[in-house]
Protein backbone atom coordinates (compact mmCIF):
# COMPACT_ATOMS: atom_id res chain seq x y z
CA UNK A 1 0.00 0.00 0.00
CA UNK A 2 1.16 3.34 -0.85
CA UNK A 3 1.81 6.86 1.31
CA UNK A 4 -2.06 7.32 3.09
CA UNK A 5 -4.13 9.71 2.18
CA UNK A 6 -6.52 8.90 5.67
CA UNK A 7 -4.47 9.53 8.98
CA UNK A 8 -5.07 6.82 11.25
CA UNK A 9 -7.49 9.42 12.82
CA UNK A 10 -9.31 9.64 9.93
CA UNK A 11 -8.27 13.36 9.27
CA UNK A 12 -7.51 13.59 5.33
CA UNK A 13 -3.25 14.27 4.39
CA UNK A 14 -1.50 14.31 1.86
CA UNK A 15 -2.46 16.87 -0.91
CA UNK A 16 -5.44 17.88 0.45
CA UNK A 17 -4.27 18.25 4.16
CA UNK A 18 -1.80 20.69 2.32
CA UNK A 19 -4.30 22.68 1.14
CA UNK A 20 -5.94 22.90 3.97
CA UNK A 21 -2.79 24.13 6.04
CA UNK A 22 -3.97 27.22 7.00
CA UNK A 23 -7.34 26.95 7.66
CA UNK A 24 -9.57 27.60 10.65
CA UNK A 25 -10.42 31.01 11.98
CA UNK A 26 -8.10 31.24 15.09
CA UNK A 27 -4.48 31.68 14.53
CA UNK A 28 -2.67 29.21 16.37
CA UNK A 29 0.89 27.85 17.06
CA UNK A 30 2.44 24.93 14.49
CA UNK A 31 0.36 22.70 17.49
CA UNK A 32 -2.88 24.02 16.99
CA UNK A 33 -3.19 26.00 20.13
CA UNK A 34 -5.04 29.12 19.49
CA UNK A 35 -3.24 32.22 20.36
CA UNK A 36 -4.31 35.59 21.65
CA UNK A 37 -1.03 37.66 20.99
CA UNK A 38 1.68 37.33 18.00
CA UNK A 39 3.23 41.09 18.26
CA UNK A 40 4.36 41.22 21.68
CA UNK A 41 7.10 38.57 23.81
CA UNK A 42 6.11 37.62 26.91
CA UNK A 43 8.48 39.94 29.36
CA UNK A 44 8.70 40.06 33.29
CA UNK A 45 6.98 43.62 33.23
CA UNK A 46 6.42 45.80 30.28
CA UNK A 47 9.86 46.72 30.60
CA UNK A 48 11.77 44.02 31.67
CA UNK A 49 14.03 41.09 29.62
CA UNK A 50 12.27 38.48 27.53
CA UNK A 51 11.34 35.02 29.19
CA UNK A 52 12.91 32.20 27.24
CA UNK A 53 9.43 30.22 28.64
CA UNK A 54 7.84 32.13 25.76
CA UNK A 55 7.24 29.18 23.47
CA UNK A 56 5.44 31.01 20.27
CA UNK A 57 8.02 32.98 20.08
CA UNK A 58 10.91 31.11 20.14
CA UNK A 59 8.96 28.54 17.79
CA UNK A 60 7.68 31.37 15.35
CA UNK A 61 11.25 33.19 15.46
CA UNK A 62 13.02 29.57 14.86
CA UNK A 63 10.80 28.50 11.97
CA UNK A 64 11.98 31.94 9.93
CA UNK A 65 15.22 31.35 10.49
CA UNK A 66 14.83 28.23 8.24
CA UNK A 67 12.70 29.50 5.75
CA UNK A 68 15.32 29.38 2.61
CA UNK A 69 16.07 26.86 1.13
CA UNK A 70 19.12 26.57 -1.23
CA UNK A 71 18.53 28.13 -4.75
CA UNK A 72 19.02 25.55 -7.66
CA UNK A 73 22.68 25.08 -9.02
CA UNK A 74 21.40 26.19 -12.31
CA UNK A 75 18.17 27.68 -13.80
CA UNK A 76 17.69 29.03 -10.03
CA UNK A 77 15.38 31.96 -11.60
CA UNK A 78 12.08 30.90 -12.46
CA UNK A 79 8.11 31.28 -13.18
CA UNK A 80 5.77 28.27 -13.48
CA UNK A 81 2.10 27.75 -14.22
CA UNK A 82 0.23 24.55 -14.11
CA UNK A 83 -2.13 23.49 -17.26
CA UNK A 84 -2.91 20.77 -19.30
CA UNK A 85 -2.07 18.80 -22.43
CA UNK A 86 -4.20 17.23 -24.49
CA UNK A 87 -2.92 14.62 -27.06
CA UNK A 88 -4.10 14.41 -30.10
CA UNK A 89 -3.76 10.47 -30.45
CA UNK A 90 -1.59 10.80 -33.62
CA UNK A 91 1.38 9.50 -31.68
CA UNK A 92 0.36 6.19 -31.92
CA UNK A 93 2.50 4.16 -34.68
CA UNK A 94 5.85 5.42 -32.37
CA UNK A 95 4.84 5.16 -28.39
CA UNK A 96 2.64 3.24 -26.54
CA UNK A 97 2.59 5.83 -23.97
CA UNK A 98 -0.91 6.84 -23.04
CA UNK A 99 -0.76 10.43 -22.50
CA UNK A 100 0.40 10.82 -26.19
CA UNK A 101 -0.98 7.86 -28.08
CA UNK A 102 -4.37 8.08 -27.24
CA UNK A 103 -7.20 10.95 -26.93
CA UNK A 104 -5.60 12.20 -23.26
CA UNK A 105 -6.22 14.98 -21.23
CA UNK A 106 -3.25 15.05 -18.99
CA UNK A 107 -2.16 17.97 -16.29
CA UNK A 108 1.01 19.46 -16.15
CA UNK A 109 3.27 22.31 -14.55
CA UNK A 110 5.83 24.06 -16.68
CA UNK A 111 8.48 26.06 -15.48
CA UNK A 112 10.28 28.40 -17.67
CA UNK A 113 13.66 29.93 -16.62
CA UNK A 114 17.13 31.33 -17.20
CA UNK A 115 20.26 29.79 -16.41
CA UNK A 116 23.08 31.44 -14.79
CA UNK A 117 21.51 34.67 -12.58
CA UNK A 118 20.42 33.86 -8.96
CA UNK A 119 16.79 33.90 -8.07
CA UNK A 120 16.77 37.59 -7.57
CA UNK A 121 18.67 38.29 -10.97
CA UNK A 122 16.22 40.02 -13.64
CA UNK A 123 14.80 38.33 -16.32
CA UNK A 124 15.30 39.82 -19.62
CA UNK A 125 18.95 38.92 -19.47
CA UNK A 126 20.82 37.86 -22.77
CA UNK A 127 21.26 34.05 -21.44
CA UNK A 128 19.66 30.49 -22.38
CA UNK A 129 15.98 29.72 -21.18
CA UNK A 130 14.62 26.50 -19.54
CA UNK A 131 11.44 24.77 -20.34
CA UNK A 132 10.61 22.27 -17.90
CA UNK A 133 7.48 20.21 -18.49
CA UNK A 134 5.90 17.48 -15.81
CA UNK A 135 3.20 15.73 -17.19
CA UNK A 136 1.28 13.68 -14.45
CA UNK A 137 0.19 10.66 -16.62
CA UNK A 138 -2.07 8.06 -15.32
CA UNK A 139 1.03 5.63 -16.04
CA UNK A 140 3.60 7.87 -13.76
CA UNK A 141 5.10 11.32 -14.42
CA UNK A 142 6.90 11.75 -17.00
CA UNK A 143 9.05 15.46 -17.35
CA UNK A 144 10.30 17.21 -20.81
CA UNK A 145 13.17 18.86 -18.93
CA UNK A 146 14.25 21.24 -22.18
CA UNK A 147 15.07 24.16 -23.05
CA UNK A 148 14.28 27.14 -25.73
CA UNK A 149 17.63 26.36 -27.73
CA UNK A 150 17.96 23.10 -29.51
CA UNK A 151 21.55 22.36 -29.09
CA UNK A 152 23.52 22.46 -25.57
CA UNK A 153 27.37 23.75 -24.97
CA UNK A 154 28.87 20.63 -24.18
CA UNK A 155 28.63 17.27 -25.70
CA UNK A 156 29.41 14.93 -22.62
CA UNK A 157 28.16 15.48 -18.65
CA UNK A 158 31.53 15.58 -17.62
CA UNK A 159 32.15 18.97 -18.64
CA UNK A 160 28.85 20.20 -16.81
CA UNK A 161 30.18 21.17 -13.92
CA UNK A 162 33.26 23.27 -15.77
CA UNK A 163 30.77 24.89 -18.36
CA UNK A 164 28.69 26.35 -14.85
CA UNK A 165 31.87 27.51 -13.00
CA UNK A 166 32.90 29.63 -16.03
CA UNK A 167 28.96 31.34 -16.58
CA UNK A 168 28.35 31.80 -12.96
CA UNK A 169 29.75 34.99 -11.90
CA UNK A 170 33.70 35.36 -11.45
CA UNK A 171 34.59 33.82 -7.74
CA UNK A 172 36.50 36.91 -7.04
CA UNK A 173 34.14 39.60 -7.40
CA UNK A 174 31.33 37.54 -8.14
CA UNK A 175 29.66 39.25 -11.22
CA UNK A 176 28.54 39.93 -13.49
CA UNK A 177 25.18 38.83 -12.21
CA UNK A 178 23.43 36.99 -15.07
CA UNK A 179 24.82 38.15 -18.61
CA UNK A 180 27.23 35.97 -20.96
CA UNK A 181 29.80 39.43 -20.74
CA UNK A 182 32.65 38.08 -18.98
CA UNK A 183 35.93 36.91 -19.35
CA UNK A 184 35.55 33.08 -18.02
CA UNK A 185 32.18 32.65 -19.91
CA UNK A 186 34.31 33.49 -23.31
CA UNK A 187 37.40 31.56 -22.08
CA UNK A 188 35.43 28.58 -21.92
CA UNK A 189 33.70 28.73 -25.17
CA UNK A 190 36.14 29.54 -27.22
CA UNK A 191 38.59 26.63 -25.88
CA UNK A 192 35.87 24.06 -26.45
CA UNK A 193 34.45 24.64 -30.11
CA UNK A 194 31.62 21.82 -29.55
CA UNK A 195 30.03 25.45 -27.39
CA UNK A 196 30.56 27.50 -31.04
CA UNK A 197 26.62 26.37 -31.88
CA UNK A 198 25.10 27.04 -28.35
CA UNK A 199 26.77 29.98 -28.19
CA UNK A 200 25.74 31.97 -31.27
CA UNK A 201 22.18 30.44 -30.40
CA UNK A 202 22.78 32.40 -27.07
CA UNK A 203 23.82 35.72 -29.00
CA UNK A 204 21.43 35.79 -31.59
CA UNK A 205 17.74 36.99 -30.96
CA UNK A 206 17.13 33.44 -29.23
CA UNK A 207 19.19 35.07 -26.09
CA UNK A 208 16.39 37.51 -25.16
CA UNK A 209 12.99 36.19 -26.37
CA UNK A 210 10.02 38.76 -25.61
CA UNK A 211 8.08 36.73 -23.41
CA UNK A 212 7.80 33.23 -22.06
CA UNK A 213 4.65 32.51 -23.67
CA UNK A 214 6.82 33.51 -27.54
CA UNK A 215 9.21 30.67 -26.72
CA UNK A 216 9.84 27.14 -28.42
CA UNK A 217 11.27 24.72 -26.07
CA UNK A 218 13.04 21.83 -27.26
CA UNK A 219 14.13 18.53 -25.50
CA UNK A 220 17.42 18.92 -27.05
CA UNK A 221 18.45 15.11 -26.91
CA UNK A 222 17.16 12.30 -28.99
CA UNK A 223 14.95 10.19 -27.21
CA UNK A 224 13.99 6.51 -28.22
CA UNK A 225 10.04 5.71 -28.28
CA UNK A 226 8.65 2.14 -28.52
CA UNK A 227 5.23 1.77 -29.43
CA UNK A 228 2.66 -1.32 -28.78
CA UNK A 229 4.66 -3.38 -31.13
CA UNK A 230 7.84 -3.10 -29.64
CA UNK A 231 8.89 -1.34 -32.19
CA UNK A 232 11.50 1.72 -31.64
CA UNK A 233 12.12 5.16 -33.17
CA UNK A 234 14.41 7.78 -32.16
CA UNK A 235 12.95 11.55 -31.72
CA UNK A 236 13.42 14.78 -30.77
CA UNK A 237 10.56 16.81 -29.27
CA UNK A 238 9.93 20.45 -30.16
CA UNK A 239 7.14 22.88 -27.97
CA UNK A 240 5.67 25.47 -30.99
CA UNK A 241 4.10 28.44 -29.45
CA UNK A 242 0.87 29.10 -30.90
CA UNK A 243 2.12 32.76 -30.81
CA UNK A 244 4.90 32.61 -32.82
CA UNK A 245 8.40 32.90 -31.85
CA UNK A 246 9.57 36.74 -30.98
CA UNK A 247 11.84 38.31 -29.33
CA UNK A 248 13.17 41.83 -27.39
CA UNK A 249 15.58 43.53 -29.66
CA UNK A 250 18.85 44.66 -26.93
CA UNK A 251 18.16 47.79 -26.14
CA UNK A 252 14.56 46.88 -24.57
CA UNK A 253 15.93 44.20 -22.59
CA UNK A 254 17.96 46.44 -21.16
CA UNK A 255 15.81 48.93 -20.07
CA UNK A 256 13.46 46.47 -19.32
CA UNK A 257 16.09 45.10 -17.00
CA UNK A 258 15.79 48.25 -14.84
CA UNK A 259 12.56 48.94 -15.23
CA UNK A 260 11.07 46.00 -14.17
CA UNK A 261 13.46 42.51 -13.59
CA UNK A 262 10.24 40.81 -12.87
CA UNK A 263 9.02 41.67 -17.14
CA UNK A 264 8.71 37.76 -18.11
CA UNK A 265 7.71 36.29 -14.60
CA UNK A 266 4.63 39.70 -14.40
CA UNK A 267 3.94 38.75 -18.16
CA UNK A 268 3.40 34.80 -17.76
CA UNK A 269 0.81 35.44 -14.07
CA UNK A 270 -0.62 38.24 -16.75
CA UNK A 271 -1.74 36.73 -18.95
CA UNK A 272 -2.85 33.48 -17.86
CA UNK A 273 -4.79 35.74 -15.06
CA UNK A 274 -6.56 37.82 -18.01
CA UNK A 275 -7.44 34.73 -19.38
CA UNK A 276 -4.92 34.85 -22.53
CA UNK A 277 -3.92 31.15 -21.93
CA UNK A 278 -0.24 30.23 -23.57
CA UNK A 279 -0.48 27.49 -25.63
CA UNK A 280 2.21 25.14 -27.43
CA UNK A 281 2.18 22.37 -29.51
CA UNK A 282 4.31 19.58 -29.09
CA UNK A 283 5.75 17.99 -32.16
CA UNK A 284 8.58 15.21 -32.85
CA UNK A 285 10.69 15.30 -35.22
CA UNK A 286 10.87 10.75 -35.68
CA UNK A 287 14.10 9.03 -37.48
CA UNK A 288 14.27 5.25 -37.81
CA UNK A 289 16.21 3.46 -34.63
CA UNK A 290 18.90 2.42 -36.99
CA UNK A 291 22.62 0.56 -35.05
CA UNK A 292 24.34 4.07 -35.99
CA UNK A 293 21.93 6.41 -34.67
CA UNK A 294 22.61 8.92 -37.32
CA UNK A 295 20.39 11.08 -39.76
CA UNK A 296 21.60 12.25 -43.07
CA UNK A 297 24.96 12.07 -41.61
CA UNK A 298 23.67 13.82 -38.41
CA UNK A 299 25.27 12.09 -35.38
CA UNK A 300 21.73 12.05 -33.17
CA UNK A 301 23.38 11.34 -29.63
CA UNK A 302 25.59 14.85 -29.56
CA UNK A 303 23.41 17.16 -27.74
CA UNK A 304 25.32 20.00 -30.37
CA UNK A 305 23.50 18.89 -33.27
CA UNK A 306 20.12 19.80 -34.48
CA UNK A 307 18.41 17.90 -37.39
CA UNK A 308 16.93 20.96 -40.05
CA UNK A 309 12.98 20.78 -39.72
CA UNK A 310 13.48 20.57 -43.90
CA UNK A 311 14.86 17.06 -43.25
CA UNK A 312 12.38 16.12 -40.59
CA UNK A 313 9.39 18.00 -40.40
CA UNK A 314 7.80 18.50 -36.85
CA UNK A 315 4.63 16.41 -36.22
CA UNK A 316 2.62 17.51 -34.06
CA UNK A 317 1.23 15.55 -31.24
CA UNK A 318 -0.33 17.32 -28.72
CA UNK A 319 -1.76 20.82 -27.37
CA UNK A 320 -0.07 22.19 -24.48
CA UNK A 321 -2.26 25.05 -22.57
CA UNK A 322 -1.41 26.55 -19.29
CA UNK A 323 -4.43 28.23 -17.60
CA UNK A 324 -3.56 28.28 -13.40
CA UNK A 325 -1.12 30.08 -11.78
CA UNK A 326 0.32 28.91 -9.03
CA UNK A 327 -0.83 29.78 -5.51
CA UNK A 328 1.86 29.44 -3.64
CA UNK A 329 5.67 29.95 -5.60
CA UNK A 330 8.05 28.62 -3.18
CA UNK A 331 5.18 25.05 -2.63
CA UNK A 332 5.01 25.15 -6.18
CA UNK A 333 7.75 26.79 -8.54
CA UNK A 334 10.34 26.04 -6.08
CA UNK A 335 9.81 22.79 -4.84
CA UNK A 336 9.16 21.48 -8.47
CA UNK A 337 11.73 18.99 -8.83
CA UNK A 338 11.84 17.72 -12.39
CA UNK A 339 14.56 14.68 -13.39
CA UNK A 340 15.08 13.62 -17.61
CA UNK A 341 15.01 9.99 -16.11
CA UNK A 342 10.88 10.44 -15.37
CA UNK A 343 9.98 8.37 -17.96
CA UNK A 344 7.06 6.83 -18.42
CA UNK A 345 6.42 3.24 -20.58
CA UNK A 346 6.90 3.92 -24.59
CA UNK A 347 9.84 6.70 -23.93
CA UNK A 348 13.04 5.73 -23.30
CA UNK A 349 16.59 7.83 -23.31
CA UNK A 350 19.61 7.04 -25.98
CA UNK A 351 23.17 7.01 -24.98
CA UNK A 352 23.70 10.78 -25.33
CA UNK A 353 26.61 11.07 -23.49
CA UNK A 354 25.17 14.53 -22.09
CA UNK A 355 21.76 13.03 -21.04
CA UNK A 356 23.63 10.29 -18.95
CA UNK A 357 25.10 12.57 -16.27
CA UNK A 358 21.71 14.37 -16.00
CA UNK A 359 19.98 11.42 -15.15
CA UNK A 360 22.51 11.26 -12.16
CA UNK A 361 22.50 14.91 -11.31
CA UNK A 362 19.16 15.83 -11.21
CA UNK A 363 17.98 13.17 -8.16
CA UNK A 364 21.48 13.97 -6.21
CA UNK A 365 21.04 17.73 -6.33
CA UNK A 366 17.14 17.75 -5.34
CA UNK A 367 18.48 15.97 -2.07
CA UNK A 368 20.37 19.16 -0.94
CA UNK A 369 17.84 21.23 -2.64
CA UNK A 370 14.98 19.61 -0.55
CA UNK A 371 16.20 18.56 2.28
CA UNK A 372 16.64 14.11 1.73
CA UNK A 373 14.92 12.04 -0.49
CA UNK A 374 11.47 12.03 0.36
CA UNK A 375 10.22 14.96 -2.02
CA UNK A 376 8.41 12.94 -4.42
CA UNK A 377 5.68 13.42 -1.53
CA UNK A 378 5.85 17.35 -1.87
CA UNK A 379 2.28 18.18 -2.99
CA UNK A 380 3.79 19.38 -6.54
CA UNK A 381 5.57 16.70 -7.36
CA UNK A 382 3.33 13.77 -6.27
CA UNK A 383 2.32 11.13 -9.36
CA UNK A 384 -1.23 11.12 -10.19
CA UNK A 385 -1.41 7.20 -10.75
CA UNK A 386 -1.30 5.26 -7.90
CA UNK A 387 2.34 4.96 -5.63
CA UNK A 388 3.40 1.91 -4.48
CA UNK A 389 7.09 1.43 -3.77
CA UNK A 390 9.50 0.03 -1.12
CA UNK A 391 10.63 3.87 -0.01
CA UNK A 392 10.43 4.13 3.67
CA UNK A 393 11.27 7.00 6.35
CA UNK A 394 14.11 9.12 5.67
CA UNK A 395 14.01 12.59 6.53
CA UNK A 396 10.79 14.15 5.95
CA UNK A 397 8.68 11.28 5.43
CA UNK A 398 5.14 12.39 5.72
CA UNK A 399 3.69 8.98 4.24
CA UNK A 400 2.20 6.73 7.15
CA UNK A 401 3.16 3.38 5.69
CA UNK A 402 1.02 0.26 6.22
CA UNK A 403 2.44 -3.16 6.67
CA UNK A 404 5.67 -4.90 8.07
CA UNK A 405 7.50 -6.06 4.74
CA UNK A 406 8.37 -3.78 2.55
CA UNK A 407 10.40 -5.74 0.31
CA UNK A 408 9.26 -8.53 -2.44
CA UNK A 409 8.39 -11.02 -2.26
CA UNK A 410 7.30 -11.39 1.31
CA UNK A 411 5.03 -13.75 2.63
CA UNK A 412 3.54 -11.54 5.48
CA UNK A 413 2.08 -8.40 3.83
CA UNK A 414 0.33 -10.74 1.60
CA UNK A 415 -3.24 -8.83 0.86
CA UNK A 416 -0.77 -6.23 -0.93
CA UNK A 417 -1.46 -6.47 -4.42
CA UNK A 418 1.80 -6.30 -6.07
CA UNK A 419 1.54 -7.43 -9.93
CA UNK A 420 5.22 -7.71 -11.61
CA UNK A 421 6.18 -8.57 -15.32
CA UNK A 422 6.14 -6.36 -18.49
CA UNK A 423 2.30 -7.03 -19.31
CA UNK A 424 1.32 -5.47 -16.26
CA UNK A 425 1.82 -2.27 -18.04
CA UNK A 426 5.86 -1.64 -16.53
CA UNK A 427 8.19 0.58 -17.54
CA UNK A 428 10.53 -1.68 -19.58
CA UNK A 429 13.95 -0.95 -21.05
CA UNK A 430 13.84 -0.97 -24.77
CA UNK A 431 16.36 -3.58 -25.48
CA UNK A 432 19.00 -1.81 -26.84
CA UNK A 433 22.23 -3.86 -28.47
CA UNK A 434 25.23 -2.42 -26.43
CA UNK A 435 28.08 -2.69 -29.11
CA UNK A 436 31.11 -4.89 -28.18
CA UNK A 437 33.72 -2.24 -26.76
CA UNK A 438 36.72 -1.34 -25.04
CA UNK A 439 36.32 0.91 -21.97
CA UNK A 440 38.07 4.22 -23.29
CA UNK A 441 37.72 8.30 -21.95
CA UNK A 442 37.14 9.69 -25.41
CA UNK A 443 34.46 11.11 -27.83
CA UNK A 444 33.84 9.73 -31.17
CA UNK A 445 34.98 10.60 -34.27
CA UNK A 446 31.20 11.91 -35.45
CA UNK A 447 31.40 14.78 -32.71
CA UNK A 448 34.70 16.37 -34.14
CA UNK A 449 32.36 18.47 -36.58
CA UNK A 450 31.98 21.53 -34.62
CA UNK A 451 31.89 24.11 -37.04
CA UNK A 452 29.41 23.54 -40.07
CA UNK A 453 26.07 23.44 -37.77
CA UNK A 454 26.64 27.33 -36.64
CA UNK A 455 27.39 28.12 -39.99
CA UNK A 456 24.66 26.70 -41.48
CA UNK A 457 22.16 28.91 -37.83
CA UNK A 458 24.15 32.45 -39.22
CA UNK A 459 23.19 31.53 -43.37
CA UNK A 460 20.17 30.85 -42.60
CA UNK A 461 19.59 34.46 -40.53
CA UNK A 462 17.77 37.05 -42.41
CA UNK A 463 19.80 40.91 -42.36
CA UNK A 464 18.30 41.70 -39.33
CA UNK A 465 18.59 38.48 -37.19
CA UNK A 466 22.33 39.04 -38.40
CA UNK A 467 23.21 42.70 -37.40
CA UNK A 468 21.69 42.09 -33.92
CA UNK A 469 24.07 39.02 -33.46
CA UNK A 470 27.12 40.77 -34.62
CA UNK A 471 26.25 43.50 -32.13
CA UNK A 472 25.63 41.13 -29.59
CA UNK A 473 28.99 39.78 -30.21
CA UNK A 474 30.34 43.40 -30.53
CA UNK A 475 28.85 44.29 -26.82
CA UNK A 476 29.63 41.23 -25.16
CA UNK A 477 33.19 40.48 -26.04
CA UNK A 478 33.80 44.32 -25.60
CA UNK A 479 33.08 43.52 -21.87
CA UNK A 480 36.06 41.11 -21.45
CA UNK A 481 39.30 42.45 -19.90
CA UNK A 482 41.33 39.70 -21.64
CA UNK A 483 42.64 40.30 -25.18
CA UNK A 484 43.62 36.75 -25.84
CA UNK A 485 40.07 36.21 -25.18
CA UNK A 486 38.87 38.32 -27.25
CA UNK A 487 41.06 37.08 -30.04
CA UNK A 488 40.28 33.35 -29.42
CA UNK A 489 36.28 34.40 -30.34
CA UNK A 490 37.53 35.86 -33.28
CA UNK A 491 39.09 32.70 -34.57
CA UNK A 492 35.95 30.38 -33.09
CA UNK A 493 33.62 33.17 -35.51
CA UNK A 494 36.55 33.29 -38.69
CA UNK A 495 35.54 29.63 -38.51
CA UNK A 496 31.91 29.80 -38.79
CA UNK A 497 31.58 32.53 -41.32
CA UNK A 498 34.43 35.48 -42.43
CA UNK A 499 31.87 38.30 -42.67
CA UNK A 500 30.07 37.64 -39.32
CA UNK A 501 33.96 37.67 -37.81
CA UNK A 502 34.76 40.63 -39.44
CA UNK A 503 32.35 42.56 -38.31
CA UNK A 504 32.63 41.33 -34.85
CA UNK A 505 36.49 42.69 -35.39
CA UNK A 506 35.88 46.01 -36.20
CA UNK A 507 33.47 46.75 -33.52
CA UNK A 508 36.33 45.42 -31.33
CA UNK A 509 38.91 47.33 -32.81
CA UNK A 510 40.89 44.22 -33.51
CA UNK A 511 41.80 42.55 -36.90
CA UNK A 512 40.36 39.81 -38.25
CA UNK A 513 41.72 36.69 -38.77
CA UNK A 514 41.61 33.99 -41.34
CA UNK A 515 39.70 30.68 -40.55
CA UNK A 516 42.03 27.38 -39.44
CA UNK A 517 39.42 24.88 -40.64
CA UNK A 518 37.78 24.72 -44.33
CA UNK A 519 34.53 26.46 -44.68
CA UNK A 520 31.74 24.04 -43.93
CA UNK A 521 29.50 23.95 -47.58
CA UNK A 522 25.70 23.64 -46.08
CA UNK A 523 22.81 24.78 -47.24
CA UNK A 524 20.56 27.49 -45.00
CA UNK A 525 17.38 26.24 -43.02
CA UNK A 526 14.86 28.99 -43.21
CA UNK A 527 13.09 27.10 -40.20
CA UNK A 528 15.92 28.22 -38.02
CA UNK A 529 15.31 32.17 -38.40
CA UNK A 530 12.61 33.73 -36.58
CA UNK A 531 11.72 35.99 -39.23
CA UNK A 532 8.33 34.78 -41.54
CA UNK A 533 8.47 31.27 -39.92
CA UNK A 534 5.32 29.12 -41.03
CA UNK A 535 4.41 27.45 -37.38
CA UNK A 536 2.25 28.12 -35.69
CA UNK A 537 0.54 25.31 -38.08
CA UNK A 538 -3.85 25.78 -38.07
C1 LIG B 1 18.13 22.30 -13.93
C2 LIG B 1 17.69 21.89 -18.72
C3 LIG B 1 22.04 19.79 -18.98
C4 LIG B 1 22.14 19.66 -14.18
C5 LIG B 1 17.65 22.38 -15.21
C6 LIG B 1 16.41 23.00 -15.57
C7 LIG B 1 16.28 22.87 -16.91
C8 LIG B 1 17.44 22.18 -17.40
C9 LIG B 1 15.11 23.34 -17.75
C10 LIG B 1 15.45 23.69 -14.63
C11 LIG B 1 14.42 22.74 -14.12
C12 LIG B 1 13.43 23.47 -13.27
O1 LIG B 1 12.73 24.37 -13.80
O2 LIG B 1 13.33 23.15 -12.07
C13 LIG B 1 18.84 21.29 -19.19
C14 LIG B 1 19.07 20.94 -20.58
C15 LIG B 1 20.30 20.37 -20.66
C16 LIG B 1 20.83 20.34 -19.31
C17 LIG B 1 18.08 21.16 -21.70
C18 LIG B 1 21.04 19.81 -21.83
C19 LIG B 1 20.45 19.35 -22.91
C20 LIG B 1 22.40 19.51 -17.71
C21 LIG B 1 23.53 18.70 -17.35
C22 LIG B 1 23.54 18.65 -16.00
C23 LIG B 1 22.44 19.43 -15.51
C24 LIG B 1 24.47 18.02 -18.34
C25 LIG B 1 24.49 17.94 -15.09
C26 LIG B 1 25.34 17.02 -15.42
C27 LIG B 1 21.10 20.41 -13.72
C28 LIG B 1 20.84 20.64 -12.32
C29 LIG B 1 19.68 21.40 -12.25
C30 LIG B 1 19.26 21.61 -13.60
C31 LIG B 1 21.68 20.13 -11.17
C32 LIG B 1 18.98 21.88 -10.98
C33 LIG B 1 17.84 20.91 -10.71
C34 LIG B 1 17.13 21.17 -9.42
O3 LIG B 1 17.72 21.78 -8.50
O4 LIG B 1 15.98 20.72 -9.30
N1 LIG B 1 18.28 21.89 -16.34
N2 LIG B 1 19.92 20.91 -18.46
N3 LIG B 1 21.76 19.93 -16.58
N4 LIG B 1 20.14 21.02 -14.48
FE1 LIG B 1 19.99 20.90 -16.44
Amino acid sequence: SGPDTVSPTGQPTGVEQARMAQSGAYLTTAQGTRLYDTDHSLKAGPRGPVLLQDHHLREKVMHFDHERIPERVVHARGAAAHGVFQSYGTAAEVTKAAFLAEDEETPVFVRFSTVLGSRGSSDTVRDTRGFATKFYTSEGVFDLVGNNIPVFFIQDAIKFPDVIHAGKPHPDREIPQAQSAHDTFWDFVTLHSEAAHHTLWNMSDRGIPRSYRMMEGFGVHTFRLVNAAGETTLVKFHWKPKLGVHSLVWEEAQIINGVDPDFHRRDLADAIEAGAYPQWELGIQVFPDTPDQTFEGIDLLDPTNLVPEELAPVQPVGLLTLNRNPSNYFAETEQVAFHVGHLVPGIDVTDDPLLAGRLFSYLDTQITRLGGPNFPQLPINRPHAPVNDMQRDGMHQTAVHRGVAPYRPNSLDGGCPFHAGAETGAFVEAPVRVPEATKVRQAPESFADHFSQPRRFWLSMTPIEREHIIAAYTFELGKCYEQAVKERALQVLANIDPVLCAEVATGLGLPAPEPTVPLADVEPSPALSQVGRTWPTE
